[in-house]
Protein backbone atom coordinates (compact mmCIF):
# COMPACT_ATOMS: atom_id res chain seq x y z
CA UNK A 1 0.00 0.00 0.00
CA UNK A 2 1.28 3.04 -0.94
CA UNK A 3 1.72 5.74 1.75
CA UNK A 4 -0.58 8.92 1.03
CA UNK A 5 1.25 12.13 0.68
CA UNK A 6 0.16 15.58 1.60
CA UNK A 7 -0.92 17.93 -1.08
CA UNK A 8 1.43 20.20 -0.46
CA UNK A 9 0.35 23.03 -3.92
CA UNK A 10 -2.77 23.48 -5.37
CA UNK A 11 -2.66 20.80 -8.86
CA UNK A 12 -4.88 21.07 -11.55
CA UNK A 13 -6.64 17.75 -11.45
CA UNK A 14 -9.65 18.66 -14.29
CA UNK A 15 -10.86 20.69 -16.75
CA UNK A 16 -14.10 22.39 -15.76
CA UNK A 17 -15.77 20.92 -19.53
CA UNK A 18 -15.07 17.24 -18.08
CA UNK A 19 -17.85 17.66 -15.77
CA UNK A 20 -21.45 18.49 -15.79
CA UNK A 21 -23.71 19.61 -12.91
CA UNK A 22 -24.85 16.85 -11.05
CA UNK A 23 -21.87 14.41 -11.95
CA UNK A 24 -18.50 13.40 -10.50
CA UNK A 25 -14.95 12.39 -11.53
CA UNK A 26 -12.32 10.46 -9.71
CA UNK A 27 -8.92 12.22 -10.26
CA UNK A 28 -5.31 11.86 -8.09
CA UNK A 29 -3.82 14.89 -6.76
CA UNK A 30 -0.60 14.32 -4.75
CA UNK A 31 -0.93 10.42 -4.31
CA UNK A 32 -4.16 10.47 -2.93
CA UNK A 33 -7.48 9.33 -4.88
CA UNK A 34 -9.94 12.34 -4.90
CA UNK A 35 -13.68 12.91 -6.01
CA UNK A 36 -14.76 16.10 -7.60
CA UNK A 37 -18.15 16.56 -7.43
CA UNK A 38 -19.74 19.29 -9.40
CA UNK A 39 -23.82 20.34 -8.24
CA UNK A 40 -25.57 22.78 -6.69
CA UNK A 41 -23.57 25.38 -9.26
CA UNK A 42 -20.45 24.86 -7.57
CA UNK A 43 -17.19 22.19 -7.25
CA UNK A 44 -16.44 20.02 -4.26
CA UNK A 45 -13.28 17.69 -3.63
CA UNK A 46 -13.21 15.13 -1.56
CA UNK A 47 -11.59 11.73 -0.48
CA UNK A 48 -12.26 9.01 -2.84
CA UNK A 49 -12.76 6.05 -0.45
CA UNK A 50 -15.83 5.15 1.34
CA UNK A 51 -15.31 4.83 4.94
CA UNK A 52 -18.35 2.70 5.26
CA UNK A 53 -16.44 -0.34 3.43
CA UNK A 54 -14.00 0.98 1.53
CA UNK A 55 -15.40 1.03 -1.80
CA UNK A 56 -14.22 4.21 -4.00
CA UNK A 57 -17.24 6.46 -4.88
CA UNK A 58 -17.37 8.04 -8.36
CA UNK A 59 -20.25 5.60 -9.33
CA UNK A 60 -21.88 7.53 -6.13
CA UNK A 61 -25.37 8.78 -6.98
CA UNK A 62 -25.07 12.85 -6.62
CA UNK A 63 -28.34 14.15 -5.65
CA UNK A 64 -29.45 17.42 -3.81
CA UNK A 65 -27.06 17.94 -1.42
CA UNK A 66 -26.02 14.02 -0.71
CA UNK A 67 -23.48 11.58 -2.31
CA UNK A 68 -24.87 8.38 -2.41
CA UNK A 69 -22.30 5.61 -1.98
CA UNK A 70 -23.54 3.12 -5.12
CA UNK A 71 -22.13 0.14 -2.90
CA UNK A 72 -23.86 0.41 0.15
CA UNK A 73 -26.39 2.46 1.97
CA UNK A 74 -24.11 5.40 2.99
CA UNK A 75 -24.68 9.13 2.23
CA UNK A 76 -22.19 12.22 2.96
CA UNK A 77 -22.85 15.66 2.48
CA UNK A 78 -20.82 16.43 -0.87
CA UNK A 79 -20.34 20.33 0.60
CA UNK A 80 -17.75 19.18 3.43
CA UNK A 81 -17.77 15.17 3.56
CA UNK A 82 -19.78 14.73 6.77
CA UNK A 83 -21.59 11.17 7.41
CA UNK A 84 -25.45 11.58 6.62
CA UNK A 85 -26.52 7.82 6.70
CA UNK A 86 -24.23 4.74 8.20
CA UNK A 87 -22.91 2.24 7.28
CA UNK A 88 -20.26 4.76 6.70
CA UNK A 89 -18.65 6.16 10.25
CA UNK A 90 -16.00 8.76 9.21
CA UNK A 91 -16.65 11.82 7.48
CA UNK A 92 -14.69 12.26 3.78
CA UNK A 93 -11.71 14.60 3.90
CA UNK A 94 -13.01 17.55 2.08
CA UNK A 95 -10.00 19.41 0.11
CA UNK A 96 -9.28 23.05 -0.93
CA UNK A 97 -10.18 23.44 -4.92
CA UNK A 98 -9.97 26.37 -6.86
CA UNK A 99 -11.26 26.54 -10.04
CA UNK A 100 -11.18 29.35 -13.24
CA UNK A 101 -12.56 30.16 -16.45
CA UNK A 102 -11.04 26.24 -17.82
CA UNK A 103 -9.24 24.10 -14.67
CA UNK A 104 -10.29 22.80 -11.89
CA UNK A 105 -7.60 22.64 -8.83
CA UNK A 106 -6.94 20.80 -5.85
CA UNK A 107 -5.02 21.32 -2.93
CA UNK A 108 -4.67 20.75 0.58
CA UNK A 109 -7.44 19.41 2.84
CA UNK A 110 -9.62 21.82 4.10
CA UNK A 111 -9.18 23.27 8.18
CA UNK A 112 -13.14 23.13 9.04
CA UNK A 113 -14.00 21.17 12.03
CA UNK A 114 -17.21 19.29 10.82
CA UNK A 115 -20.04 19.87 12.93
CA UNK A 116 -21.78 16.52 14.13
CA UNK A 117 -24.66 15.40 12.23
CA UNK A 118 -26.60 13.10 13.33
CA UNK A 119 -26.35 9.95 11.96
CA UNK A 120 -29.42 7.82 10.51
CA UNK A 121 -29.37 4.45 10.89
CA UNK A 122 -32.08 1.67 10.75
CA UNK A 123 -33.15 2.30 14.55
CA UNK A 124 -33.53 5.93 14.41
CA UNK A 125 -37.12 6.45 15.19
CA UNK A 126 -38.73 8.87 12.43
CA UNK A 127 -40.44 11.78 14.18
CA UNK A 128 -43.47 12.64 11.63
S1 LIG B 1 -18.54 0.92 0.00
FE1 LIG B 1 -19.86 0.14 1.41
S2 LIG B 1 -20.80 1.85 2.27
FE2 LIG B 1 -19.69 2.60 0.65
Amino acid sequence: MTTMKSIAEMTKVALRKDLTPGTSKAVEAGGQKILLVYAGGDYFALDNRCSGCGGELQDARVSVGMLSCARCPSMYYYRHGGVKRAPAAEPLKAYQLRYDSEAIYVGPEKGIKIKEHKVVTKETPIKW
